[in-house]
C-alpha cells in the first residue's frame, strides 16, 4: 500500500491539474487507514456535519442520539425551545445519560442517577454531600457548536469553528429559488456502507451513472447525457455542483413520478427542467429537482465503513394536499438509495486488487476533479504541518 506521504503527494498534484487531465484517485486512498486519520483529524474533526433534521427533534425535551465521529452527542431541544448538541457522557464517570431517541424533561443517567436538564445543566447528584471536589452548580454536559441550515442540522467537533453561514453562504445562493427551507422529510435512510466516503461522496455529485446504475429507475428521465454546468462556478470552493437537463418527453409537465408538482411560482425554467445535484465539502449532498431534495451526509467509520444519514424531502404544502405523491416517491427514492449503494459497496472491493485503475474522468465528472482539488488543498497542507514536528497529545 502506498504511504501517506505518497498519497498526500498524489493528491497535491491534483490542486494545478486541469480538470479534463485528471485521473481517479489512487486505489489505495480508498483503503489507507494513515489517509483516513488524517482526513478525520484535518476534515471531520473541524468542519461543519450535517446531522439531521430539526424536524427530528420538534417539540421541547425531544431528543436523539447520535455518533459523530466517535463522539457520543445527543441532540435535544429544551424545554426553551433551542436545539443544541450535548455531549452525551454523564459527568460522573461517563455512562451514556442517554442512548436512542424519545422525548423527556430530564435526563437521568442510569448508573448513579445524576440528573441533567434538557439544557445540559446538572440539577441531580444523590449522596455527593461531603466530596471536596464536586460542585453541582458548576457541572454540565458539554455542548458542541450546532446551528441550523434551512431546517437541517450541522454539528462542528471544532470549538472555534467559523459559523456554519461562512461555508454555506455561496451554495445558499445558488439553491436559493428551491424553498429548502419549506420542505420536509417524507422518506428517512440511515444505514452504514462497507466502503470509503470519498467512494459515496463521489456518487452522489454526478449524473454520468445514471446511464447504467439508475438505468431502471432514475436514468431516463434523467439521463446521463443531459448532465451540464451551470454558468457560476462555484468559486469560493465551498462545493460543486452539475445540473442534468430531463428528458424531452418529460419537459413541460408529462406524466412522471418525479415531475415538480406544487405551487411553481418562483422558479426559473432552468430550475423546472433539471435536476440539480449540490455537493458541499466534505459530506453533505442534495440531489434535487423542484419541490424535491434527496439528500445524504456521509461520516467515516475507519476507512473501510461509511455511515450514511439522509432523506428524501418535499415542500410540506405538497404533502398536505397530495400524501400520495410522497407515498410513490419514497418507494422509487429507497430503490434508488439502494442502487447508489453498490457504488460503494462494490467499488470497496475492486478497489483491492493489485490491478485496480486510475480511470480518466468523463467531462460530466469535473465534479469530481473540484473534489479531489479540495482534498489536495486540504489534506497537503495538514500533512506537510503535521509532517516534521511533533504534535501535542
Ligand atoms: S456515571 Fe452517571 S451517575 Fe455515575
Ligand atoms: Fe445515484
Amino acid at each position: 500500500m502506498k504511504s501517506l506521504e505518497e498519497l498526500l503527494d498524489d493528491l497535491a498534484a491534483y490542486v494545478d491539474t486541469p480538470e479534463e487531465s485528471c485521473v481517479s484517485l489512487p486505489p489505495d486512498a480508498y483503503l489507507s487507514p494513515d489517509l483516513n486519520a488524517l482526513e478525520v483529524r484535518a476534515i471531520f474533526e473541524r468542519s461543519w456535519l450535517c446531522v439531521g433534521r430539526e424536524e427530528y427533534a420538534p417539540a421541547p425535551g425531544d431528543y436523539y442520539t447520535i455518533d459523530v465521529m466517535g463522539e457520543p452527542v445527543v441532540i435535544v431541544r429544551g424545554t426553551d425551545g433551542i436545539v443544541r448538541a450535548l455531549n452525551a457522557a454523564c459527568r460522573h464517570r461517563a455512562m451514556p445519560v442517554v442512548t436512542g431517541r424519545g422525548r423527556a424533561r430530564r435526563f437521568v443517567c442510569p448508573y448513579h442517577s445524576w440528573a441533567y436538564a434538557t439544557d445540559g445543566r446538572l440539577i441531580a447528584a444523590p449522596h455527593m454531600e461531603g466530596s471536596r471536589v464536586f460542585s453541582k452548580a458548576d457541572c454540565r454536559l458539554p455542548e458542541y457548536c450546532l446551528e441550523s441550515w434551512k431546517g437541517f442540522l450541522f454539528v462542528n467537533l471544532d470549538d472555534d469553528a467559523e459559523p456554519l453561514q461562512v461555508s454555506m453562504a455561496s451554495m445558499d445562493h445558488a439553491t436559493r429559488n428551491y424553498r429548502i427551507e419549506d420542505q420536509t422529510e417524507v422518506f428517512h435512510y440511515e444505514t452504514t456502507w462497507d466502503g470509503n466516503w470519498k467512494l459515496s461522496a463521489e456518487n452522489s455529485m454526478e449524473y454520468y451513472h445514471h446511464i447504467g446504475l439508475h438505468a431502471r429507475t432514475v436514468g431516463v428521465q434523467m439521463p446521463a447525457g443531459g448532465t451540464y454546468f451551470p454558468d457560476h462556478p462555484p468559486v469560493d470552493h465551498t462545493y460543486t455542483h452539475e445540473r442534468c437537463m430531463i428528458g424531452e418527453q418529460y419537459l413541460g409537465g408529462a406524466d412522471h413520478p418525479l415531475n415538480p408538482r406544487g405551487d411553481l411560482s418562483g422558479l426559473t425554467r432552468e430550475e423546472l427542467d433539471t435536476g440539480y445535484l449540490v455537493y458541499v465539502f466534505p459530506a453533505f449532498t442534495m440531489a434535487m429537482r423542484a419541490g424535491a431534495n434527496n439528500w445524504l451526509s456521509f461520516r467515516p467509520d475507519g476507512a473501510e465503513r461509511t455511515r450514511v444519514l439522509g432523506g428524501y424531502l418535499l415542500w410540506k404544502d405538497l404533502v398536505s394536499s397530495d400524501p400520495e405523491v410522497a407515498a410513490a416517491r419514497a418507494a422509487l427514492i429507497e430503490r434508488v438509495n439502494e442502487e447508489d449503494a453498490l457504488a460503494t459497496t462494490e467499488l470497496a472491493r475492486t478497489m483491492r486488487s493489485r490491478k485496480a485503475p486510475r480511470g480518466p474522468l468523463s467531462p460530466f465528472e469535473r465534479t469530481l476533479a473540484q473534489f479531489y482539488k479540495y482534498l489536495g488543498r486540504t489534506l497537503a497542507r495538514h500533512g506537510a504541518s503535521s509532517r516534521g514536528r511533533v504534535r501535542p497529545g
